[in-house]
């Protein structure tokens, strides 16, 4: 079995989703975020002030290479779609589940979150930057859930239901 893919917003739920799908499939978790932390040995943060964005933006091409392609659920950085690269690599080796969620409730669930540099950003900026990354997400889904006023536990359903459909 291909291994899944979650891909999102910041906020989207990928790495709670992820652990709840691993305890019903009880397969792998992998967190590309957390596999670039332990890599480099610097937390992300320290990458993006200290390398800058573009490096940060190999080091997660680099990283989703390393991601084993059976039997794993991947939670991935919510950017992973940017480059060309990583969507073709995603299409290519991996059941790819985008996980749908609207300005409004992301901004509701990180409404206090100041971990991720992105988020620091102005609001305008950030709602612009869903809207532009939105048609990548459709780009490399295989199947698309939507979030909104879902539980974890819901949505994990919801995935391993259409994936087994
Ligand atoms: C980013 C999302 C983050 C992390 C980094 C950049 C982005 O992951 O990879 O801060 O560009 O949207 P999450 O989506 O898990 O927050």
């Amino acid at each position: 079995m291909r291994s899944i893919y979650l891909v999102g917003f910041m906020g989207s739920g990928k790495t709670s989703i992820a652990t709840h799908l691993q305890s019903e499939l009880k397969w792998t978790v992998q967190d590309t975020d957390q596999m670039i932390e332990d890599y480099y040995q610097m937390n992300i943060p320290s990458i993006f002030k200290e390398k800058g964005e573009e490096t940060f933006r190999e080091y997660e091409t680099n990283i989703l290479h390393q991601t084993n392609i059976k039997k794993t659920i991947v939670a991935t950085g919510g950017g992973i779609i940017e480059k060309e690269v990583n969507r073709e690599w995603l299409q290519t080796n991996g059941t790819v589940v985008f996980l749908q969620t609207s300005w409004e409730e992301i901004e509701r669930r990180l409404v206090e979150d100041h971990s991720r540099p992105i988020w620091n950003n102005q609001s305008r900026d950030k709602q612009k930057l869903l809207e532009e990354r939105l048609p990548k997400y459709f780009e490399v889904a295989d199947y698309i859930i939507y979030t909104d006023s879902k539980s974890v536990e819901e949505i994990a359903t919801e995935i391993i239901s259409q994936i087994n459909a």
